[in-house]
């Protein structure tokens, strides 16, 4: 790890490269414009913490307002956020496995935790520790909208689920996860928005069938950074929980430009030969499962890429590119990008201003 408090007030083309940056001013517009959208509404906000990772960016969003808590992907995010004093946290997705069980259920003597289930015999085993514990664990049933990742069917199944879970000791039925990922990536927002309704409904018609069955259900939690000006209107759907807008990347800009580009990857060239320049980071800096980064000062100029793990080869690279020059980076994807860092080195005006740590990169857990 090299760069340190030490870089304040340095500009950035000094930093030691790779580097990630984030752009603080363009990060607080974005987080701006998604709470000004929630501000108000029935429907709030759950910020996803899996995007950047980093206490000091959930603080920001926290104090911006609209948000009632966050959304974590891994129990390991959870923790470093109940570190930094959250304490209203869901983890969308299956805590699975006795020791992550003692993990939840420790979690839930200091705060309120919520959790993603889609198994019968997993929620017995959280009630048991839970009970045993004599703590309560909050539990949302997640239902399978379409993305085919976790989750049981729509319906029935699912009031089945809430059925058990409601008579289980030390869980307490909270309602729904439902993520509408197969409409996220949708570029034309008709047919986003038609997918997303279409999509949503079905939660929200399960979501009355077991209101219908005599269980009150408190929140539909759903939502992206694509889809939360359709999920967040929506009747009957109570949370969004949006991830990648404080930091974006250049494929989730194509679908949401209302939002900036503020993560970067400083880099150096390290080599050059006629028409072509190396860059000082590859895919253990990049994350690049949604394409190759693309150069921050030429948006627009689709430059083909060789990224190996600690190289990107830039063909028709720009003549004027010297070995030593400082080059910035969008990534294709923010938060597998963040999880490869160890901190971000805020700026502003080409200064660096701060320099946070992103303490859960590498928790998988
Ligand atoms: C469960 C869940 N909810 C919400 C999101 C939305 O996050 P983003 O705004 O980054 O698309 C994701 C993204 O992977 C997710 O897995």
């Amino acid at each position: 790890m090299s760069q340190h408090h030490d870089v304040i007030s340095s500009r950035i083309e000094d930093l030691d490269t790779p580097a990630l940056l984030l752009d603080g001013p363009a990060s607080e517009r974005n987080i701006r414009r998604m709470t000004e959208f929630f501000r108000g509404r029935k429907c709030q906000l759950r910020p996803h913490f899996k995007n950047h990772k980093c206490p000091a960016l959930a603080r920001r969003q926290w104090e911006a307002g609209s948000a009632v808590g966050f959304t974590c992907a891994k129990l390991g995010e959870a923790e470093v956020l109940a570190e930094h004093g959250f304490d209203n946290l869901l983890v969308a997705n299956q805590v699975v496995g006795a020791r992550k069980i003692a993990r939840l259920v420790e979690m839930a003597r200091r705060i309120d935790i919520r959790v993603a289930v889609d198994d019968a015999e997993q929620s017995r085993l959280i009630s048991e520790a839970a009970a045993a514990a004599r703590v309560t664990v909050g539990v949302l049933v997640e239902v399978d909208i379409g993305m085919g990742r976790c989750g049981v069917a729509p319906g029935q199944p699912a009031l089945r689920l809430a059925e058990q879970i409601s008579r289980l000791p030390g869980l307490r039925f909270f309602g729904i996860q439902a993520y509408e990922g197969h409409a996220v990536y949708t570029n034309d927002l008709d047919r986003r928005t038609e997918l997303t309704r279409q999509s949503m409904g079905l939660a929200v018609r399960t979501r009355r069938l077991i209101e219908a069955h005599g269980i009150p259900v408190d929140v539909i939690s759903a939502g992206s950074s694509s889809t939360y000006q359709i999920t967040g209107v929506m009747d009957g759907v109570d949370e969004v929980q949006a991830g990648t807008y404080p930091t974006m990347d250049w494929r989730y800009a194509q679908m949401a430009p209302e939002f900036e580009v503020a993560l970067s990857i400083l880099t150096r060239v390290i080599s050059k030969r006629p028409g072509a320049a190396v860059l000082d980071v590859g895919v253990k800096g990049a994350g690049a499962e949604f394409g190759v980064p693309r150069i921050k000062d030429h948006p627009d100029v689709e430059i083909p890429f060789f990224l190996a793990e600690e190289h990107c080869v830039v063909k028709k690279a720009p003549d004027s590119w010297r070995v030593g020059d400082a080059v910035e980076l969008m990534p294709s994807h923010a938060c597998t990008t963040c999880n490869l860092h160890r901190v971000m080195c805020v700026h502003e005006e080409g200064r660096v201003v701060d320099v946070w740590p992103i303490e859960a990169s590498g928790r998988l857990g």
